[in-house]
């Protein structure tokens, strides 16, 4: 297939073809990622918790998200590299936010993904206008984990949703060419999606979204414990890692998956 770039990225938004994307932290994956079809390889500060096995995202390190990015890089061919930037790097500045950015798309992102609404406006403007695309990331924010009070659903009333839907706007005023949508009740993130004039993919935000996108420990079945409902485990009847990754692609792209009365909130 031909390699997946900001411009074809647009086109799939433009023409209502949802996007398909799965987190990824080394090569071999990578490798399966992209000979599957799909579309956007993130490589998430969910490292911490997945690779590194920590309880929470916030002590992955720049270096270490570069080394991963390095690695997923290698491995990949065609699809579209979004880093996280991870906790602590680009939350002082926006000169702060250009450095990290730098070494992440000096790894190999094309992309680069920062949690937060408000407060981010002028760091995306920042970014975009010196020639890096930005993804924001707004719902639940996993490196305010502490200041939200756990994984909790968000925007659950009409004023937290409001100012969701706020930021949203903001954040796409402000250059980012993408935005990711956690952990948010289906409606929110469908009026989200319609309002903004960029892609929105959503991870337990509906089947209203542009796109969707999983961690791949969860969706390979490989995360042991209790799963939040948003997860569907892809490796159920698939005969191998690359067709339960094909199965997603094939299922996103139909609007198959999520089904909001299963994995909805
Ligand atoms: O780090 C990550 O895996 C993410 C996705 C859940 C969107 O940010
Ligand atoms: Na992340």
């Amino acid at each position: 297939r031909k390699a997946v770039t900001l411009h074809r990225i647009r086109e799939m938004h433009a023409q209502g073809e949802p996007i398909a994307m799965v987190t990824c932290y080394d090569a071999s994956f990578a490798k399966v990622m992209d000979a599957a079809g799909v579309d956007c390889l993130l490589v998430g500060d969910s490292l911490g918790m997945v690779v590194q096995g920590q309880t929470s995202t916030l002590p992955v390190t720049l270096e270490e998200t570069a080394y991963h990015i390095r690695c997923v890089a290698r491995g990949n061919k065609n699809a579209w590299l979004i880093g996280d930037l991870p906790f602590g790097s680009y939350q002082q500045s926006p000169a702060q936010a250009l450095e990290s950015a730098v070494a992440l798309m000096q790894a190999g992102a094309q992309m680069v993904k920062l949690e937060g609404g408000g407060w981010t406006n002028e760091t995306i403007r920042f970014l975009t206008q010196r020639g890096i695309p930005v993804c924001a990331h707004l719902g639940l924010t996993p490196q305010s984990v502490h200041a939200l009070g756990g994984y909790r659903v968000q925007g659950r009333n009409d004023e937290a949703a409001a100012t969701l839907k706020q930021h949203a706007c903001e954040v796409a005023e402000a250059g980012a060419a993408m935005l990711v949508l956690e952990l948010l009740p289906s409606s929110v993130a469908n009026d989200v999606t319609q309002s903004l004039p960029i892609p929105v993919i959503g991870i337990g935000a509906g089947k209203g979204c542009s796109g969707q996108v999983l961690v791949m420990h969860d969706m390979l079945g490989i995360t042991q414990g209790k799963l939040p409902r948003f997860v569907r485990n892809f490796m159920d009847g698939a005969p191998s890692i690359e067709a339960a990754l094909r199965q997603y692609v094939s299922d996103v792209k139909a609007r198959r998956f999520p089904d909001d009365a299963i994995h909805g909130y």
